[in-house]
């Protein structure tokens, strides 16, 4: 599973890069706006510290605009992928830039039905929103099995970003489905690494191990 943060911090992405588990980033307006830098020079500095793709989402509403600003973002760096929302004009801007080459993630997709058509467009990467269907009574890992069946029954080479993850469970069970790629806060991939068992068997070797140095020793002096 390729593992992407779902966060525009640098200081989240440099961390998530140390622990060496970083194979993209995602953003949005929202995500965008919780930052404090300028535009510019904040998506220069992610395109440059992540090691693999990242995407950054247009404003347009209509395929033109859409399709101009993808252009724009694309120049920016070779691993910029385009957000394009799951729209009509959306799907138009995705068929244009796919037979340009430019590499597109449709966004805001809450049904099977919907990334059927990202995968006709030619998305390159297609987004379910797990975190969001879970919130108003559906299931979204469900959509996620089926988008992933019926990317499989017409061998479509988009790839699945299970996104809107809320909590480690959502990883568990994307990994279960197979999902190639989940993109996460920060704070769910910081929680991946926890286990109270973990920390209580450290805290039991090292006490252990001091008691061994002080009754016995290293070299039986
Ligand atoms: C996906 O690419 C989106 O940026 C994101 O996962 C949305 O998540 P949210 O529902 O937590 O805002």
């Amino acid at each position: 599973m390729r593992i992407f943060l779902d966060t525009a911090n640098l200081e989240q992405i440099r961390r998530a890069k140390e622990w060496g588990v970083l194979d993209g980033v995602t953003t949005n307006p929202t995500i965008i706006s919780r930052e404090s830098m300028p535009y510019d020079e904040l998506v220069r500095e992610i395109l440059r510290i992540v090691p693999g793709p990242v995407s950054l989402e247009v404003l347009s509403e209509d395929a033109e605009g859409m399709v101009r600003e993808a252009r724009e973002l694309a120049s920016l760096g070779e691993n910029v992928v385009v957000k394009i929302p799951m729209t009509a004009e959306g799907m138009k801007a995705v068929r244009v830039l796919s037979e340009e080459g430019i590499r597109t993630n449709v966004t805001l997709v809450f049904s099977p039905l919907q990334a059927l058509i990202a995968a006709k467009a030619g998305a390159t990467y297609i987004s379910p929103f797990v975190g969001r269907l879970d919130d108003i009574g559906h299931d979204g890992m469900a959509v996620v099995r089926d988008i992933l069946q019926i990317i499989d029954n017409y061998g479509f080479e988009s790839e699945v970003i299970v996104a809107s993850v809320r909590h480690p469970r959502h990883v568990y069970e994307a990994a279960l489905l197979g999902a190639p790629i989940v993109t996460m806060p920060f704070h769910v991939l910081e929680k991946m690494f926890k286990h109270p068992k973990t920390d209580e068997g450290l805290i039991r070797f090292k006490r252990d191990w001091e008691q061994y140095l002080r009754t016995v020793g290293r070299d039986g002096r």
